[in-house]
């Protein structure tokens, strides 16, 4: 797998010089899920493509900004589910962004994941590999990533990333933000989950939340470009990741797009989510 994160490590450079130099402007495309792609989306996609192709065990690659999964490798043996440039309409407001991946053995479900990463171009460019252990890597000058510090979250932390638009939040959500924030929590919410996940990972703790909506009932969050390699991450440092009533990597997607409602956290938050969603019963499917 060192392969693949070779190739997860040549593409984050590539895009991080893209970030930095190119055009912040839309295409004329647009995506499965329905959003307008920016020429940085279209351009990272490729970038990744290519690192990946020249890696013999990567099989397939499916991608959040093109329609089907692609073969690259018929012997190979992973399928890499990714989200190339995770919040890029922050880009232009220069906000950090990201990449996520995903690797997959035998199809893109979330008990398939046998690893996971993802990379913050921030103001500086981190990269977070997550196999049974998660490991925190930092890119110098000379474009090589070091190794930082194992990453691992407490059983409670103090930040609250509350996802999605208010007006449509049904209210035993918006009740169980109150409640988070009552215990004295504090707003951190950037627009982009790889950062405001970041943040949560290394300040040791907290919730972030993207749940199903009046509008969006199964949430924006993409399940094998988004969803999963996250879950995979917070597990694997000591958290838990949940819709809030059952665990994210137990769900099946029925189409490759499929999002999901999702809340990832330490223990103490997620399990108080599943707690008030738990009271009551809430099924908004
Ligand atoms: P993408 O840019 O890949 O479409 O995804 C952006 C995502 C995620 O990073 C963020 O947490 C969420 O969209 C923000 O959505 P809201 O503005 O609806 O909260
Ligand atoms: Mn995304
Ligand atoms: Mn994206």
């Amino acid at each position: 797998m060192t392969e693949i994160f070779d190739a997860i490590k040549r593409s984050a450079v590539r895009i991080r010089e893209a970030i930095e130099t190119d055009d912040t402007g839309y295409s004329q495309n647009k995506n499965k899920t329905g959003d307008i792609q920016l020429k940085l989306d279209i351009k990272s996609d490729l970038i990744i493509e290519e690192e990946l192709s020249k890696v013999p065990s990567v099989k397939e690659i499916a991608s959040e900004e093109r329609e089907h999964s692609e073969v690259l490798n018929e012997n190979g043996i992973y399928s890499i589910g990714y989200d190339p440039l995770d919040g890029s309409s922050l880009v232009d407001v220069d906000l950090s962004v990201g990449s996520i991946f995903g690797i997959y053995k035998g199809g893109y479900a979330g008990e398939n994941l046998i690893a996971a990463a993802y990379v913050v171009y921030g103001p500086r460019v981190e990269l977070v590999i997550a196999t049974d252990i998660v490991e925190l890597y930092r890119m110098d000058p000379e474009h090589n990533f070091h190794f930082i510090q194992p990453v691992s979250l407490n059983e409670k932390g103090n930040i609250k990333s509350p996802g999605a638009t208010q007006k449509y939040w049904p209210e035993f959500h918006k009740k169980m933000v109150d409640e988070i924030f009552q215990e004295g929590y504090r707003l951190r919410y950037s627009g982009g989950m790889v950062p405001d996940l970041h943040q949560i990972l290394l300040k040791g703790g907290g919730v972030f939340s993207y749940p199903g909506t009046t509008d969006k009932p199964k949430g924006k969050l993409r399940m094998v470009f988004e969803v999963f390699p996250f879950a995979y991450i917070f597990e694997k440092a000591g958290g838990l990741a949940m819709d809030p009533i059952k665990r994210l990597l137990d769900l099946k997607p029925s189409h490759l797009h499929d999002t999901t409602p999702c809340f990832f956290g330490s223990k103490y938050e997620v399990l108080k989510a599943k707690e008030v969603y738990g009271k009551y019963q809430c099924d908004i499917d």
